[in-house]
């Protein structure tokens, strides 16, 4: 598989590409099944209409990877918080957890719950061209834990910030539970088929240096290395969105590291390319014009090399109303400006 191949570094006839959030709103065909499904919620827990929206964006768009249809909430879901999607809000969970009582509560082995996620991988698995890979992924604890602290999005997670700062210990607490699920959870989608991971920390930038390693890199790692331990020959990708900053300190047993769009990936190439394999990280908007995707493709291109190292991707998930037309082009031009 190309993109195997890729995260490991091996040589491949050109640069792989994916794209975080492909299967989603911008595509009709998407938009079809959903509405079948009645909600998002439903679509998930539903294996054949998840596989099949797992599928389009491979039949669509030519990518070289699949990313399992799921979400990343499903894991407190699974724990028993009660969760809802709200139009124009995100998610809301209605009872957060703030005390010990609330953490108590939630259920230790959401993976054993998780079937349904299971049977979507071995689905799609088998419907997948043989020189496509399947992407499973989780939320990173420290993401996981903003949303079942905050009860949804947040601006500021002063709710979540503030026990990192006052009650330190029951953070780890949460940190530590929601880790121990994510490991068996990812055991599970790897025995299940699927042929590499990505950890999504997407609330990664909310900390402080400090804090950033103590409460979510620290836990990533642990997942990943928890992962190489058993699976060496499956790809570990962690995206922790937001911390150019942080890129000297980088550290751990992993393969690919996710690039977000606001950190030049000339910045992370100095730090980390002689270590890791890096995927990203255009800009997502610059999808709404060919040529400002031209010119967003050329440039990284032209940084990375059409050489092993690098792994295609946008620097954060697509946008609900992108020109479907021109994420076809893209994928085109990375596979033409790249080949070996
Ligand atoms: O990438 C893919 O195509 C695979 C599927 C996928 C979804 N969510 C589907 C989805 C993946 C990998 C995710 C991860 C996810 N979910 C993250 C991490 C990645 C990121 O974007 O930072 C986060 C933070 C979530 C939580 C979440 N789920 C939010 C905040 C929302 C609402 C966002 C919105 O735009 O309304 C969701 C819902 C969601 N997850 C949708 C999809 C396709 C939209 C649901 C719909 O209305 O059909």
């Amino acid at each position: 598989m190309i993109f195997v191949d890729a995260c490991f570094k091996k040589e491949t006839p050109y640069t792989p590409i994916w794209m975080m959030r492909q299967a989603g709103r911008y595509l009709p065909e998407y938009m079809e099944v959903r509405n079948k499904a009645g909600d998002f919620l439903t679509l998930c827990k539903n294996p054949e209409m998840a596989a099949e929206v797992t599928l389009q964006p491979v039949e669509i768009l030519n990518v070289d990877a699949a990313i399992l249809f799921s979400d990343i909430l499903v894991i407190p879901l699974e724990m028993g918080m009660e969760l809802r999607f709200e139009k124009g809000e995100g998610p809301v969970f209605d009872k957060p957890i703030r005390t010990k009582e609330d953490l108590n509560a939630l259920y230790e082995y959401p993976e054993e719950r998780l079937g349904y996620v299971y049977e979507t991988i071995k689905l799609v698995r088998d419907k997948l061209p043989k020189e496509k890979a399947l992407i499973g992924f989780s939320g990173a604890p420290w993401t996981l834990a903003t949303y079942m602290v905050e009860g949804g999005g947040s601006k500021t997670y002063a709710n979540i910030k503030k026990l990192i700062y006052t009650d330190p210990e029951f953070m780890h607490d949460l940190m530590r539970k929601i880790t121990e699920a994510v490991k068996a959870y990812l055991i599970k989608q790897i025995e299940s088929g699927v042929n590499a991971v990505q950890i999504f920390d997407s609330w990664a930038s909310a900390l402080e240096k400090e804090k950033f390693f103590e409460f979510s890199w620290d836990y990533m790692v642990d997942i990943a290395e928890f992962l190489k331990e058993r699976y060496p020959h499956i790809p570990v990708i962690l995206f922790p969105k937001g911390i150019g900053g942080y890129l000297d300190s980088i550290y751990g047993r992993f393969d690919v590291f996710g690039v977000d769009w606001g950190t030049p990936i000339e910045l992370a190439k100095k730090h980390l390319s002689d270590r890791y394999v890096l995927q990203g990280n255009m800009e997502p908007t610059r999808l709404y014009s060919k040529e400002a995707t031209r010119e967003g493709v050329e440039k990284i291109v032209q940084t990375m090399g059409a050489k092993p190292g690098h792994i295609f991707n946008l620097g954060h998930g697509m946008l609900p109303d992108l020109p479907v037309e021109n994420a076809k082009y893209l994928v085109e031009l990375v596979h033409d400006l790249t080949k070996r």
